[in-house]
């Protein structure tokens, strides 16, 4: 049986984080809400509980695990060294959306890390996941706490979607503010590289970091620790098959309602992922439409996203279609990786 407590998100009952707080000292499996999606959260230097979380997800054991920590000198321990960029990355953007990947210490057991020699450590700015970091007293590793290859979960009741009687607690701090996983930057080699992008754009880092490169490859899985781990091309999806269209809003509108159209022909059932200003032109069609919300707010957008692919996927379609948003916000490259990922088949 899986246990749901609700928690204030802005201030949560010690007494019920204590409760969650001992469960992962002790071994056990919980999940809680961060800033950017909800973590499935176990104790980071206990080999048998890390097991257990690639064993709930069905996440294979060559996709390592991010190392939540409460700042900079509680990820001392985890790491060879703290670089200078990461001590600048840690002042400007920790607590936050951000992941670091850095040379790994003795103490990280390899099935946290997929056998790398590198970790990833990130501190979460949710009051939930640091209220829980500090009474847990321990580095908690934790991807996201989906199926593996399900849309990560914003809510959760998305969590008990895929993890009910898989683990032991679900702390329900409401829906996540950002919605999308963290910016990850690999500082572990020259010149850093952003791994996945997030909240925490490149112009942003870049300031920081002029030598920054973006990986954009979106690599197939393999059977070995891959060396852009995470770059797995179908990590994010729906179980529909999902279309993008990309390009300049009219053209990529009008592809989109041409695929629509002929699909819909077939006999298909449609879903389109909407954005509100394409809703009046898309009402001539016989789709399902789920409304992503406004383009010009990829805040709303990202925060909406894998709820608006999980309640798409539970229509029963046999398409989804959407296309990719055209905005300069640091989120808009964030959210097309996304849609990008969910779309490979
Ligand atoms: O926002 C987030 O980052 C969320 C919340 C829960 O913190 N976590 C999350 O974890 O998205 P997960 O496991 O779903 O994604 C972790 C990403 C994967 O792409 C993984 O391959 C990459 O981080 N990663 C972890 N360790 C790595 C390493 N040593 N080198 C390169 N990439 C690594
Ligand atoms: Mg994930």
């Amino acid at each position: 049986m899986t246990e749901v407590l609700r928690v204030d998100p802005h201030n949560p009952d010690r007494s019920v984080i204590a409760r969650a707080a001992d469960c992962l000292r002790r071994g056990g499996l919980v999940a809680f809400p961060t800033e950017t999606v909800y973590g499935l959260g176990a104790h980071a230097l206990d080999r048998s509980a890390i097991r257990r979380i690639f064993a709930a997800k069905g996440r294979p054991a060559n996709d390592p695990l991010i190392v939540h920590v409460t700042s900079l000198d509680a990820a001392a321990p985890l790491v060879a060294a703290i670089p200078e960029a990461a001590r600048r990355l840690a002042a400007a953007f920790w607590p936050g959306p951000l992941t670091m990947v850095l040379q790994k210490s003795e103490s990280v057991p390899d099935e946290v890390t997929a056998g790398l020699v590198t970790v990833a450590v990130r501190a979460p700015s949710h009051p939930v996941a640091r209220c829980l970091l500090d009474a847990a007293g321990v580095p908690v590793a934790a991807p996201s706490a989906n199926l593996f290859s399900r849309p990560s979960p914003t809510r959760a009741s998305h969590v008990i979607a895929d993890l009910d009687g898989r683990i032991e607690i679900v702390l329900d701090g409401g829906a996540t503010s950002i919605g999308v996983e963290s910016t990850v930057v690999d500082l572990s080699a020259d010149p850093p590289t952003i791994l996945r992008s997030g909240a925490i754009g490149a112009e942003l880092l870049r300031q920081l970091l002029p030598n920054l490169r973006i990986e954009r490859s979106l690599a197939l899985p393999s059977d070995d620790a891959m060396t852009a781990p995470g770059m797995l091309a179908k990590h994010y999806s729906p179980r529909t098959p999902l279309v993008l269209h990309t390009g300049n809003r009219s053209d990529a509108l009008r592809a989109l309602q041409l695929d629509a159209q002929e699909r819909l022909d077939h006999g298909e059932r449609i879903v389109v992922l909407a954005y509100t200003g394409d809703m009046a032109e898309l009402d001539g069609l016989a789709v399902l439409m789920v409304e992503l919300g406004s383009e010009a707010d990829p805040e709303a957008i990202a925060q909406r996203l894998y709820a608006a692919l999980r309640e798409s996927d539970d229509l029963a379609a046999n398409t989804i279609l959407v296309r990719s948003l055209n905005t300069d916000h640091p989120l808009s490259a964030a959210i097309h990786d996304r849609l990008e990922r969910a779309s490979t088949r």
